[in-house]
Formats: C-alpha cells, structure tokens, sequence
C-alpha cells in the first residue's frame, strides 16, 4: 500500500553557481555556469517521497512569478498534489544562491513566500495533515507555522518527522512535539549545546535528550553515516562510498527515505539504512531534485554495495 504523506515547508528556486573554488570577502572571480533549479527543503523533500512512490501533498507558497510556475509545474510532473500550494502577489519565489565547487557549497537563502507561510496555511489544510502517515516538515518556514504543523499532526495522532535545518534555536515545546527529530552533527551540538568528542559521550547525550522529549534521534554525520540508539547502544549505520557530484539536496533525499520507509511501516532499523543509501544515490547527480531516486533504483543498490 501506498503512504500517504505531507510535506509543509519551502520552495526555492536554486540558482547554482559553479566555479573552480570560493571567492575570498571581496574579490571577484569568474565562474564557469550557472543553473536555475527547482530546490528547496520542502520541495526537495516532497520530490524525493513522490519518487519513492508516495502520494505526497505539498504545503506552502511561491510567488506569482515565473520562478513559482517552473517549480509548480517540476513538482506536478514528480506527481506532487500541488493543489495546497498558494501563489501569493507581490512577494517573490523564494530563492537559494548557491555557491558550488568540487568540494564544497555556500548558500544564501532569500525566504520571499516562503516567509509568508502562516499559520493559517496549516489550518486550512488541517485535513490533509490528519489524513496522512506522516508528516515531514523542516526550517525554511516561520517557526510559528512549524509550531502550528507540529501540534496538529499530534492532536490527530500523526507521526511527524522534524528536519531541523538549516539550524535554529528551538523551543521546549515545540521538541516535545516531535516523534523523530533529524538534526546532522553540528545541528545537534547546537540544539543541545553540547559538543561530544567521543562515541561514549554522544549516545549518553543522545539517550537524555531522547527521554527528556520522548522522541527518536536520527543523526546524519556525512561520510560516517547516521546514529540512532538501538536497545540501548550506539548504531552508526555506514554510507557507501559512492562518486560524489553534487550533495545538494542529499539531507533532504535523506529525510524523505527516511520519512517514507516508516510510513510505509519499516522499523527504524530498515529505515535509516534505506534513507543512507538514498542519499548516497543522490549525491551521484546534480541538483537537488534531479538526483532522487525510485524505489526500484534504492533496492537495487543495495544489492550491488551492500
Ligand atoms: O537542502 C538543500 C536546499 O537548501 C536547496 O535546494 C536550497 O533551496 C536550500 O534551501
Ligand atoms: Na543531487
């Protein structure tokens, strides 16, 4: 059977710079392309559960322009419900420039309409949410809104996942709201303000955060894959060492496995391992959407690699 699953959150459109390495503050340099592409956390997101083969409702907002049309049409053809989307007048598609070499990437974020996703955009959509398996949400919206998704999912007993990216502070209410939180290394440092230079000191911090907001902690550590607690103990599913073109859009691919997987009633266990080697997959293509893969493509490579 088919999961069902929303996704509240932001639409970018991506514009990619490539060039052979970063600019030092101030100086110029000349890069070698530029891409406009769909991105986004929620849209990515969105993509990567509808490529798995969910049937995925899109919440949130793009501008009236032509940017918000190319990114309505890409989500349409993924097979995205974007019927849930607004077009708002007078505020522009959010954008995200991306600064992108070999090695490395450097973003700006302009929010546009995704900034003007309220609230009220949660409870006019209040019956997909208590329809769904799941819900995904991230960072890129206010956080009032996130709050207002978070509570509804709950009050309708519906599992939600929390991306917390990119990382900002978070309330105590609002992490008690969630059922599995997601954060990569450096955003778990942050929210619990904590650094864990060892194995040991992580899966203790781990553990207390666990039981302080009842949920389940999946970390995403890069090359060295992700950690969740198993019977007590630290598990570090590994990644694949795959040929890198592009991590933009990698978490997202991440999360949306993840996500999916659960929906579809895999344990934790089979879940991260599925959502790792997703996300490798994804990396091998560029952009953040365009490198998603089916479901077929994820069995698949975990027969070859394993
Ligand atoms: O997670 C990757 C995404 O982050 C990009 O698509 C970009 O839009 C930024 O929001
Ligand atoms: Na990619």
């Amino acid at each position: 059977n088919q999961p069902k699953m929303v996704v509240i959150g932001s639409l970018n459109m991506d514009l990619v710079v490539t060039a052979d390495r970063m600019p030092r503050i101030g100086e110029t340099i000349e890069g070698s392309n530029i891409h406009y592409i769909p991105g986004g956390k929620g849209a990515n997101q969105a993509v990567g559960c509808a490529r798995l083969g969910a049937e995925v409702t899109m919440i949130g907002s793009v501008g009236q322009d032509a940017f918000g049309q190319q990114i309505l049409s890409q989500l349409t053809n993924y097979g995205i419900v974007t019927e849930r989307i607004v077009q708002l007048e007078g505020i522009p598609t959010g954008t995200a420039t991306i600064l992108h070499t070999a090695q490395d990437n450097c973003i700006v974020i302009v929010p546009g309409a995704n900034g003007k996703t309220t609230e009220a955009s949660v409870t006019s959509n209040r019956e997909v949410i208590q329809h769904a398996d799941i819900m995904l949400v991230q960072l890129e919206i206010p956080m009032a809104t996130v709050l207002e998704a978070l509570r509804t999912a709950r009050s309708h007993g519906v599992k939600t996942v929390l991306n917390p990216a990119p990382a900002k502070p978070l309330t105590d209410e609002l992490l008690s709201l969630v059922d599995i939180l997601t954060p990569n290394e450096t955003e778990f440092e942050a929210l619990s303000g904590k650094s864990y230079p060892s194995e040991e000191e992580l899966l203790e911090g781990m553990k207390a955060w666990e039981n302080k907001y009842r949920q389940t902690l999946i970390i995403t550590r890069g090359e060295k894959g992700s950690s969740y607690i198993h019977n007590g103990e630290l598990r570090t599913a590994a990644a694949p060492s795959v040929q890198v073109v592009d991590t933009t859009g990698a978490g997202d691919c991440f999360n949306a496995a993840l996500a999916y997987s659960l929906a579809a009633g895999g344990t934790l266990n089979d879940a991260v391992t599925f959502a790792i080697r997703a996300a490798s997959l994804s990396v091998t293509k560029f952009g953040a959407q365009e490198g998603m893969p089916t479901y077929e493509e994820v069995i698949r490579s975990s027969l070859t690699q394993s």
